[in-house]
């Protein structure tokens, strides 16, 4: 990927949203994804109208080998002043393939519940956030852009209930380790609407709407009405992911992320620019199903669909 694809100089929207689709969505897919494939999936998010995309993760190819080849894929990536792609490292290592690829703007993460972490790192969240304090280190110095997530934070598949207190500590570290933002991870889709709202407001009395992003999964069906209710007191960044596509793999019962069409319809709907254009988006997701068999469980596909019937060759 070109240096050239750092940029500040992102269009503005009334609402943000950070495609993860060819990340979070495609590492819990069965189905592989060529090279090809995922660089066609990304370079139609950027035309649908996608500023900020997740194109992969630099973890072990053993744990998730639907990410074994991003780098190839970062590699294939020219973007124009206003995207920027985004990878996923959970330490230095990551971090430095990362740097060997030529990514400039990367998302770092750990867990709010140790048990999800021991699972998803193989790591205690102190011995996390020591790897994640190194690699903070190493990207500023090479002037990347970092981004962090961290998960759980409604609630965790092994234990229950989490102390958001705990939560907003491990994001202040994270904040000060110089990521600009924190995403605040339903990572099995657990949050309920007003526990969500309520989460929100903390994190932006402590860290501002620039420093919060929301990160969905859709695991029963509430997805938009916390996101509704996290736009309601002051958040502006949203995850989604194209089809409604992901999960975590090391979280059982994680379901995929909120879709990015659902998302765009309802703020959209609202009166609110997002910078998408929602037929596109609809048509990618579209395309990913014939191309690769992986179906959009979105409403709004569903409906959209209904309106823009497959051309008969
Ligand atoms: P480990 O086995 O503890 O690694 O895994 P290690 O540090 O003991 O090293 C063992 C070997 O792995 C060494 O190689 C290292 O070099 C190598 P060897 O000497 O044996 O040849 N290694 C690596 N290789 C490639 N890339 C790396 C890397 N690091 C070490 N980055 C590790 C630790 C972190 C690597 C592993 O646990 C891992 O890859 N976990 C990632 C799991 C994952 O990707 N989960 C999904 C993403 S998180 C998510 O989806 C949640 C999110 O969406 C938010 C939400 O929804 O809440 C972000
Ligand atoms: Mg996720």
């Amino acid at each position: 990927m070109s240096a050239h694809a750092v940029s500040a100089n992102v269009p503005s929207a009334d609402v943000r949203l950070f495609e993860v689709g060819p990340r979070d969505g495609l590492q819990n897919e069965t189905t592989l994804l060529s090279v090809d494939q995922k660089v066609a999936l990304i370079e139609r998010l950027v035309l649908a109208g996608a500023r900020d995309i997740e194109i992969g993760s630099f973890v072990h190819p053993r744990w998730v080998p639907q990410m074994a080849e991003t780098g190839e894929v970062a590699a294939r990536l020219t973007s124009d002043p206003g995207t920027r792609f985004w990878a996923l490292v959970p330490n230095p290592i990551g971090l430095e393939r990362a740097i060997d690829a030529g990514v400039k703007h990367v998302a770092v993460f750990l867990s709010s519940s140790e048990t999800h972490n021991q699972n998803n790192l193989n790591r205690t969240i102190a011995e996390s956030l020591a790897n994640l304090e190194d690699a903070c280190r190493l990207a500023r110095a090479e002037h990347m852009m970092v981004r962090a997530y961290v998960s759980t934070v409604f609630g965790c598949p092994f234990e229950g209930q989490v102390d958001f207190a705990r939560v907003l500590e491990i994001c202040a570290r994270l904040l000060d380790f110089g990521a600009f933002q924190v995403s605040l991870g339903d990572t099995t889709g657990v949050g309920k609407p007003y526990q969500v709202r309520e989460g929100c407001r903390l994190a932006l009395e402590a860290f501002g709407p620039e420093a919060v992003a929301l990160h969905l999964h859709d695991t029963q069906g509430l997805a938009l009405a916390n996101s509704l209710l996290a736009y309601e007191v002051g958040v502006r960044h949203f995850d989604s992911a194209v089809a409604g596509m992901g999960g975590c793999p090391y979280a059982p019962g994680a379901a995929g992320n909120v879709s990015t069409e659902d998302l765009v319809n309802l703020f959209e709907a609202m009166g609110l620019d997002t910078a998408y254009d929602l037929d596109a988006v609809c048509a990618t997701a579209r395309w990913l199903n014939e191309e690769t068999g992986i179906a959009p469980r979105s409403r709004y596909f569903a409906y959209w669909g209904a309106h823009h019937p497959q051309q008969v060759p």
